[in-house]
């Protein structure tokens, strides 16, 4: 493997963060080079969630990386909230002005590859990154082990698209960085099945038994998720267990006709909540995962990845054609206005639908929360802008991206 010396941006992670940002500054004509840990079909197996705000689509399309998700993606009007016994449903296009589209992340990563790797973009996996050095200096230096041996890779900027579990953010000095978390006590057991979506569109389900989604890939794939203790062990649910369990926090009109079916892929997440603040600290620059976590419940990790790169790339861009460095003092503290603001929504969902403890009063509150938001045209005005997405702002100009 040879592997370049220098670049003008070097990017640690081949995430959907990292693959996006590459094209994106690729376009513009700026030198990238990826370095990832895993090997390529590891990253393209892992199974993450599916619905992609109207702004996404349009980095996609700014990226020339939309084609597939027109052809194959769903596009949704709405979405049903299933609660106290009724299912609520919110209209995308009615409150929100615009749809979603279901396409799976899995398929968006593999879509920026396929299309990086023919343009040449230089990707590398099995390079595991150890640390960035001189973030104040002339060049930052990205450290990396091949088979044990220490290299550099020096460039001008590094974009830390490296997930929560990298080594950018622990780069940064400890005197600069913040740290706000939250972790909740349950987790999202998720099954993969080729078996008929429980409806057209996506239920979210609060019920007292625990919170479960039905979501989907196709019409013939589907997504299905429910409440666990944040212990569980994935072993102790049979595919049986996991469809009688999805049934029961189910109304009957959905649950009923749910064709269920072998599992092709059965996983637990965690739940958590995570900003880091400042994103930037000299020449390195925090993307997507490796800044910010969101827990799953409205589908916001790859969206608000798809707008930190659209935001990085712009100011990057405006800072190698026209030396305007603008945008890249104002990345952070744009990208994290949007961040917080899909952190709160995120948080509010998972608060309002899950299970949160045995004292009923916790369960009516959320009742007469559900039942406020689906019942009034702010509640519903709320939830929908939220759910397609809020404006991408253009750190460099102040307006909207794209
Ligand atoms: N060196 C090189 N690569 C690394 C290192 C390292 N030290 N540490 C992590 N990586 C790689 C991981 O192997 C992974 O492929 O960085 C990549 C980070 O990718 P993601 O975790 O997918 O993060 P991101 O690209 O920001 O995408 C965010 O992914 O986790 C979901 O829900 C989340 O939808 C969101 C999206
Ligand atoms: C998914 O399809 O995996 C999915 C959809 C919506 C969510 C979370 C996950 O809110």
């Amino acid at each position: 493997m040879s592997i370049e010396k220098r670049t003008q941006v070097g990017i640690i992670g081949a995430g959907p963060s990292g693959q996006l940002l590459a094209r994106l500054l690729h376009r513009k004509g700026i030198d990238v080079v990826v370095l990832e840990r895993r090997s390529r079909e590891y990253v393209e197996g892992r199974i993450r969630a599916g619905v992609l705000e109207q702004g996404t689509a349009a980095v996609l399309e700014l990226a020339g990386a939309a084609e597939r998700m027109r052809t194959d993606g769903l596009e949704h009007d709405g979405f049903l909230i299933a609660f106290d016994g009724r299912v609520a449903r919110v209209d995308l296009q009615k409150y929100g002005n615009s749809p979603v589209f279901v396409y799976g992340q899995t398929e968006v990563t593999k879509d920026l590859n396929r299309l990086n790797e023919a343009d040449g973009i230089p990707v590398h996996y099995g390079v595991e990154v150890t640390t960035i050095r001189d973030l104040d200096g002339d060049a930052a230096r990205i450290v990396y082990k091949v088979d044990g041996k220490e290299h550099e890779l020096a460039c001008d900027y590094a974009a830390g698209c490296d997930g929560y579990h990298g080594a950018s953010r622990r780069s940064m000095p400890d005197s600069i960085l913040r740290e706000f978390k939250k972790t909740y006590p349950f987790g999202w057991l998720g099954v993969l099945s080729n078996t008929r979506p429980a409806s057209h569109e996506l239920v979210y389900s609060n019920h007292s038994r625990g919170f479960a989604l039905c979501s989907q890939r196709s019409t013939s794939v589907s997504r299905n998720y429910i409440q666990v203790p944040a212990d569980e062990r994935v072993e102790a649910w049979s595919d049986d267990a996991f469809w009688d369990e999805l049934r029961r926090r189910l109304p009957a009109e959905i649950a009923d006709p749910l064709e269920t079916g072998v599992s092709v892929e059965k996983s637990i997440a965690p739940l958590r909540s995570f900003i880091a603040e400042p994103l930037r600290c000299g020449r390195l620059f925090l993307v997507g995962d490796a800044g910010h976590i969101v827990p799953p419940t409205g589908a916001k990790g790859m969206n608000l990845a798809a707008s930190d790169a659209a935001m990085l790339a712009s100011s990057l861009g405006a800072f190698y054609a026209d030396r305007d460095s603008r945008g890249l003092e104002r990345y952070s503290e744009t990208a994290l206005d949007r961040i917080w603001k899909a952190e709160r929504f995120s948080w509010w969902f998972t608060m309002a639908s899950h299970r949160l403890s045995d004292n009923p009063f916790d369960l009516r509150m959320q009742v007469a929360e559900l039942d406020y938001y689906t019942g009034t045209r702010a509640g519903l005005t709320s939830i929908a802008e939220n759910y397609v997405g809020l404006p991408i702002e253009d750190p460099v100009t102040g307006g909207t991206i794209p």
